[in-house]
């Protein structure tokens, strides 16, 4: 069972704690489905003021709709499109502070406002998904996150 727990808001303690709970998700389950929707669940409550919390795997060329807590969202996304395909085609991790002022933004929800997205790498660097992450506040996810956010993201390259 989930119990509850208090993220600290200071952020190297936030992580060391987030990632302890994301590695009992990873560790103790083989299927990459499992695994992902339970590491959505965990990022959305860990981050009190995102709206938006999954993935987009890459299949067929293009990026489709994974795992994810939230509104409904745009299911396909083209490599260098929106900021998910941004991330990819520049295999590097995008932190949005305004989406207003991100030119090809694709708005899934309009509370929206801020956004990062980090690519899902598997053991020889190529990118098999990428995890995204919307904010209602401004400014929201900052360096930190997308340190934070990256390291996180290492425990699921074993269902790369
Ligand atoms: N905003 C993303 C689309 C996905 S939603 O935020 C869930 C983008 O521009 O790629």
């Amino acid at each position: 069972m989930y119990a509850d727990v208090l993220y600290p808001a200071e952020k190297p303690a936030f992580y060391r704690l987030l990632r302890e709970q994301l590695e009992k998700y990873a560790a103790f389950e083989s299927d990459k489905w499992a695994a992902l929707s339970n590491f959505s669940s965990v990022l959305k409550i860990a981050f009190p003021r995102a709206n938006w919390a999954g993935f987009y795997l890459v299949s067929g060329g293009e990026l489709v709709l994974g795992p994810f807590q939230g509104r409904p969202a745009v299911t396909r996304i083209a490599r260098g499109a929106g900021v998910c395909g941004t991330a990819w085609r520049e295999g590097a991790s995008q932190v949005v502070e305004d989406v207003e002022c991100f030119a090809g933004h694709i708005a899934c929800d309009c509370a929206s406002h801020s956004e990062i997205v980090v690519p899902l790498r598997r053991p020889d660097g190529e990118i098999w998904g990428v995890l995204d992450m919307d904010s209602v506040d401004v400014g929201y996810f900052t360096r930190d996150d997308r340190a934070g956010l990256e390291d996180c993201v290492r425990l699921l390259e074993k269902f790369a």
